[in-house]
C-alpha cells in the first residue's frame, strides 16, 4: 500500500519524508489555508520536495469549464502534480477533459462507491472515499471503502482507490487489510502508527540490562 500524508505543512512533509516511506502528498483548500498561503504557491513547493511523486492540487471553480481551466494551470505547476476535483456532476465531464489530455485527476468528497464508479468511468486515475467525515454522521466508513475497493478489483478501471479522512491507525490498518491501494494519512496519525507501548517498554529493559553491566553507554 501506497503512503501518502494529507497535509499542507512543509515541515510535516520533510519530516515524513526522511523516514524514507512516502509516496505522495493530499492537500485540500482546508489544509493550504491553514498554511496561510494558495494551492498553486504550496504545490509548487511540495512538489518541489516530492520529486517525482505525485502531489494533489484541488481546484476552487465547481463547473466544468473553470474546472478544466484551472486544472490545466495547476497541472503546469510541476509534471507530478494532479488535479482534485470535488465530486458533482460537472466533475465527470472535467475528469474527462482532462485525463484524455493526460493531466491525472484525483475526484475526491466520496461518499459512495456509486460515486467512485462514475468518477473512474470517467477517467479518474484517483478516488478518494472519505472515511472520518462518513463516520461522524454514524454511517459505515469501512464498509464504503470495502465495496469500493471491490468494485475496482472487479472491473480493473485503472484507477487508484485513495483512503481519505483518516483520523487514526486503525482506519489505516482496515484499509491496508482490504487491500486499498493509497492511504493518505495526517501528520499526528503517521507518529502513532509508529508507536506502541511494549516497543517503548522493551528499548527500556535493553538499554537498562546493557548499563548494569556495561555502564552508561
Ligand atoms: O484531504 C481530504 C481528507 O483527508 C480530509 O480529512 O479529517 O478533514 O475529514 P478530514
Amino acid at each position: 500500500m501506497k503512503i501518502f500524508i494529507d497535509t499542507a505543512n512543509l515541515d510535516q512533509i520533510k519530516k515524513i519524508d526522511s523516514w524514507g516511506i512516502l509516496d505522495g502528498v493530499t492537500t485540500n483548500p482546508s489544509l493550504v489555508a491553514k498554511e496561510g498561503t494558495d494551492t498553486p504557491t504550496r504545490v509548487a513547493e511540495i512538489a518541489k520536495i516530492l520529486g517525482d511523486r505525485p502531489v494533489s492540487a484541488e481546484v476552487m471553480a465547481l463547473d466544468a469549464e473553470g474546472m478544466i481551466a484551472e486544472g490545466r494551470e495547476l497541472a503546469k505547476i510541476a509534471p507530478n502534480v494532479n488535479v482534485k476535483l470535488p465530486m458533482c456532476e460537472a466533475t465527470l465531464k472535467a475528469t474527462k477533459v482532462l485525463s484524455s489530455e493526460g493531466i491525472d485527476v484525483n475526484v475526491t468528497l466520496i461518499f459512495s462507491p456509486l460515486q467512485a464508479l462514475l468518477a473512474a468511468k470517467a477517467g479518474a486515475r484517483y478516488v478518494s472515499p472519505f472515511i472520518g467525515r462518513l463516520e461522524d454522521i454514524g454511517d459505515r466508513g469501512n464498509d464504503m471503502l470495502a465495496e469500493t475497493v471491490n468494485i475496482m478489483n472487479t472491473y480493473g478501471f485503472g484507477t487508484e482507490i485513495i483512503a481519505a479522512s483518516i483520523r487514526n491507525p486503525m482506519h489505516v490498518l482496515d484499509a491496508a487489510q482490504m487491500g486499498c491501494d493509497i492511504a493518505t494519512i495526517p501528520a499526528n496519525v503517521l507518529e502513532l502508527m509508529l508507536k506502541h507501548p511494549k516497543t517503548d517498554e522493551g528499548i527500556a529493559k535493553f538499554v537498562a540490562d546493557y548499563e548494569k553491566v556495561n555502564g552508561k553507554h
